[in-house]
């Protein structure tokens, strides 16, 4: 509990004292809510609160949103070689909103009712998007045969994929996402070879745009 509320703190001074660097790109961008009649015109509140209280899912600091007890589809298909179960770590963050069940507005300890609707709502299937919330190590990239190992290929951002893209290990939300960056918020915006470029960083064969079971992730939809 400590070593919780000193890492908040150390959060806090870094929230007070470096306001913008690492977040101009938030500015103008879909995540800045500061605009939104549900907002009550704030910008990081909607997720993070600067008191320390909130729940942080050991995921990200001084969280601000409940999240929710919804049990959404466990991805599956023949060839799936990860172990994966609930979502969970950052990526329950993300549904916070984006599954369209919890209310974006929900926030501070307030039930708002507001739904996101459109593309950026997930549903309960979050994997038809891509598969989340599991360990993808070298054991795994050699029982696939089809995946980098992560431990030793580059991200494309200056380190391994292990090191820049996994959380604890994990695919994530914010493997392939920086919610704190504008270009529909991607991590690899330098790496050139656009939304193809971004799946041959893991992935050997590229691109894939269906699964054994014949289910076209949206994400493989995309054209
Ligand atoms: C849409 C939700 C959302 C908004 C709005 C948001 N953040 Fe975050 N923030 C997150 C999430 C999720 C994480 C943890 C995952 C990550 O780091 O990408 C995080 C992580 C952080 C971190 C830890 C360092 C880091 O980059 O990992 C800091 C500091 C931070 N946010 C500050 C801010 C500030 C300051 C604002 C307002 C200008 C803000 N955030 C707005 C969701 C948000
Ligand atoms: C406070 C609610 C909230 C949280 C938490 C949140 N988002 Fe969003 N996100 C939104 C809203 C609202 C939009 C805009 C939807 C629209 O334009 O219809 C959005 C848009 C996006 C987009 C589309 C960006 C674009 O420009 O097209 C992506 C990608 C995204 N979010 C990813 C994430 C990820 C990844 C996380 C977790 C790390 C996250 N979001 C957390 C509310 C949230
Ligand atoms: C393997 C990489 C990857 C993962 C993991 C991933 N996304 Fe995405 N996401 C993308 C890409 C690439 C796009 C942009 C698709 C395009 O525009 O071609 C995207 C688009 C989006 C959008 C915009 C709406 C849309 O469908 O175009 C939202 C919202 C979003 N992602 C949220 C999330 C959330 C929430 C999670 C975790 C549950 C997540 N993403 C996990 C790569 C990923
Ligand atoms: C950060 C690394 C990473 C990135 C980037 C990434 N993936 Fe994945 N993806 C994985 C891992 C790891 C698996 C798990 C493979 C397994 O266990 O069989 C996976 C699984 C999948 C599956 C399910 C395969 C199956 O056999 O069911 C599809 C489809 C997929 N990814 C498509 C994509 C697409 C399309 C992109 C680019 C938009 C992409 N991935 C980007 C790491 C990544």
């Amino acid at each position: 509990m400590l070593r919780l509320q000193k890492r908040a703190s150390l959060l806090l001074l870094v929230f007070l004292l470096l306001p913008d660097k690492p977040f101009a790109g938030l500015s103008g961008s879909s995540h800045d809510f500061s605009k939104k009649n549900w907002s009550g015109g704030e910008i990081c509140l909607p997720c993070h609160n600067a008191h320390g209280q909130g729940s942080v899912e050991n995921a990200a600091p001084l969280w601000n949103r409940a999240t929710g007890t919804t049990s959404y589809r466990i991805y599956s298909s023949s060839t799936f070689n990860a172990d994966i179960a609930q979502p969970g770590g950052v990526s329950k963050l993300c549904l916070s909103c984006h599954d369209g069940i919890s209310a974006i507005d929900s926030f501070g300890g307030v039930n708002g009712s507001v739904l996101i609707s459109g593309d950026a709502r997930l549903g309960n299937d979050p994997g038809d998007h891509h598969p989340v919330s599991f360990v993808y190590d070298s054991a795994l990239a050699q029982k696939d045969g089809d995946l980098h190992d992560p431990t030793t290929a580059p991200s494309g951002l200056g380190g391994t994929i292990a090191e820049k893209l996994l959380v604890n290990g994990r695919v994530e939300c914010t493997s392939c996402h920086d919610v704190h960056n504008s270009n529909e918020f991607l991590r690899f915006i330098n790496t050139g070879g656009g939304v193809d470029g971004l799946c041959s960083t893991c992935h050997v064969s590229g691109r894939q745009r269906v699964n054994s079971s014949g289910q076209a992730l949206s994400l493989a939809r995309t054209p």
